[in-house]
C-alpha cells in the first residue's frame, strides 16, 4: 500500500511514517519544512532501514501535488501538514485559514483529480471547545472553538463530512488527538519546536537540560484534584500507531470520528513529579497566573476507537517522560543538534 503523509517530517508525522514503514507500507511524504527538518527523514529511514520518497513542497501548491498523485499510485492519505500554535493563531489568523484551509482544500482537489479518495486527517480535542462533559466521547459537541487554530480544525472537519455527503465513494477518517507527548524509544526522533516552547512538556524538558530557568506553572486555583490543568497526555509512538490501525481496517466508504487519548487526565503537577523521575533531577516552577483561553481539564474517553479500530494507548506516563528526556538529552538543540 502506498500511503501519502503530509507533514510527514513533523512531530506526529515522522513517527507515523516509522510505523507505516515497519507495517510494509510504501511512505510518499510531502513537507515544506517550515516547522521541521529534513533530518528527521533521514532518521527514520535510518530506524526502519527503508526509504522515504520524499518532496519538499507545499501542499498549497498544486502543480506539486500533481506531480505526486502522478508519479505515485496513492491508496491512501494522511494529512499532518499544517499550522499548529494555538496563541499564534490569535495573531496571524489569516496565515492560519490560509495553510489549515486552503491546503486541505488543494490537497482534497487533488486527490480527487486522482481518484484517491481516503484520506486521514489530524484533527484535535481542540474541536470540542469548552468540554460539554468528560470524559468527552465522539458525541459531545463540537465548536464554540476559542482561537483561529481550533476553529480552523472545526471547519475542516466539516469540510470533510461535506465531501462524503456529496459523493459517498470517500472514506474520511477524523482522528481527534489529545496531548501528544514523548518520543520514539530510539531517542532519534522526537518534537523539536522552535525558540521557547508553548506545550508543557518540551518547556519541561528544556529545563531539565537547563537551557530554561523555571517552569511556569499556568493556573493552581482550578476546580481539579490539585488546583492545575488536566489533560490526557498520550505518548506519540501509541498515537501513531492510531493512523495505522484506521488504515488497515477502514476501507469502506463513509466518515468515521475517533478521539485517541488513553482516558486517564494529569495534572501540571502529576507531568513535572513524572519528568523528575525520568530526569533524576529536582525542576524548579513557579506558580504564574492563568493562561488565557485554558480549560481546566480535557480527557478522552477513547473506548470507540478500541471497539472498532482494535486501537488502543499502552504506554503510560513514564515512558512518556522517559523517551522524552533521551530525545532531549540525546539532541539538546533537536535537529541542529
Ligand atoms: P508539526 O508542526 O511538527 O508538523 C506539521 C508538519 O507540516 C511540519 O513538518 C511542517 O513543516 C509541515 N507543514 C506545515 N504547513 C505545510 C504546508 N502548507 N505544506 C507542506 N507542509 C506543511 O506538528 P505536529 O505536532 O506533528 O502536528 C501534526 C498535525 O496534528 C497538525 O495538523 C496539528 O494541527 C495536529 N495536531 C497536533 C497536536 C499536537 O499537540 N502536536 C494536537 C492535535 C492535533
Ligand atoms: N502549561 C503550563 N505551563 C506551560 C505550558 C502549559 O502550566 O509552560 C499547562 C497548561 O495550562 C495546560 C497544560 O499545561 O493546563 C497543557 O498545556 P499544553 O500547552 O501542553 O497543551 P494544551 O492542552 O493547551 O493544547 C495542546 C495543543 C493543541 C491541541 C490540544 C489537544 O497545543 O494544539 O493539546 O488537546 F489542540
Amino acid at each position: 500500500m502506498e500511503i501519502l503523509v503530509t507533514g510527514g517530517a513533523g512531530y506526529i508525522g515522522s513517527h507515523t511514517c516509522v510505523e507505516l514503514l515497519e507495517k510494509g507500507c510504501d511512505v510518499v511524504v510531502v513537507d515544506n519544512f517550515d516547522n521541521s527538518s529534513p533530518r528527521s527523514i533521514e532518521r527514520v529511514e535510518q530506524i526502519t532501514g527503508k526509504k522515504v520518497s520524499l518532496y519538499k513542497a507545499d501542499v498549497r501548491d498544486r502543480a506539486a501535488m500533481d506531480k505526486v498523485f502522478t508519479e505515485h499510485a496513492i491508496d491512501y492519505v494522511i494529512h499532518f501538514a499544517g499550522l499548529k500554535a494555538v496563541g499564534e493563531s490569535c495573531v496571524k489568523p489569516l496565515e492560519y485559514y490560509d495553510n489549515n484551509l486552503y491546503g486541505t482544500l488543494v490537497l482534497l482537489e487533488t486527490m480527487r483529480a486522482h481518484g484517491c479518495k481516503k484520506i486521514v486527517f489530524s484533527s484535535s480535542a481542540t474541536v470540542y471547545g469548552t468540554p460539554e462533559r468528560l470524559p468527552l466521547d465522539e458525541t459531545c459537541r463540537t465548536g464554540g472553538t476559542t482561537n483561529p487554530y481550533g476553529t480552523s480544525k472545526y471547519f475542516q472537519e466539516i469540510m470533510l463530512r461535506d465531501l462524503y455527503a456529496a459523493d459517498s465513494e470517500w472514506t474520511v477518517v477524523l482522528l481527534r488527538y489529545f496531548n501528544p507527548v514523548g518520543a520514539h524509544e530510539s531517542g532519534l526522533i522526537g518534537e523539536d519546536p522552535q525558540g521557547i516552547p508553548n506545550n508543557l512538556t518540551p518547556f519541561i524538558a528544556k529545563v531539565a537540560i537547563g537551557e530554561l530557568k523555571e517552569i511556569g506553572v499556568f493556573g493552581n486555583d482550578y476546580d481539579t484534584p490539585d488546583g492545575t490543568g488536566v489533560r490526557d497526555y498520550i505518548h506519540v509512538v501509541d498515537l501513531a500507531k492510531g493512523h495505522v490501525a484506521a488504515i488497515e481496517k477502514l476501507n469502506k466508504p463513509g466518515v468515521y470520528t475517533y478521539n485517541l487519548g488513553t482516558g486517564v487526565g494529569y495534572s501540571v503537577l502529576d507531568v513535572i513529579r513524572a519528568f523528575e523521575k525520568a530526569c533524576g533531577k529536582k525542576l524548579p516552577y513557579v506558580i504564574k497566573p492563568r493562561r488565557a483561553g485554558d480549560i481546566a481539564a480535557c480527557y478522552a474517553d477513547a473506548s470507540k476507537a478500541e471497539r472498532e479500530l482494535g486501537w488502543k494507548a499502552e504506554l503510560g506516563i513514564d515512558d512518556m517522560c522517559a523517551s522524552l528526556w533521551k530525545w532531549q538529552s540525546k539532541n539538546p538543540k533537536g535537529y541542529k543538534s
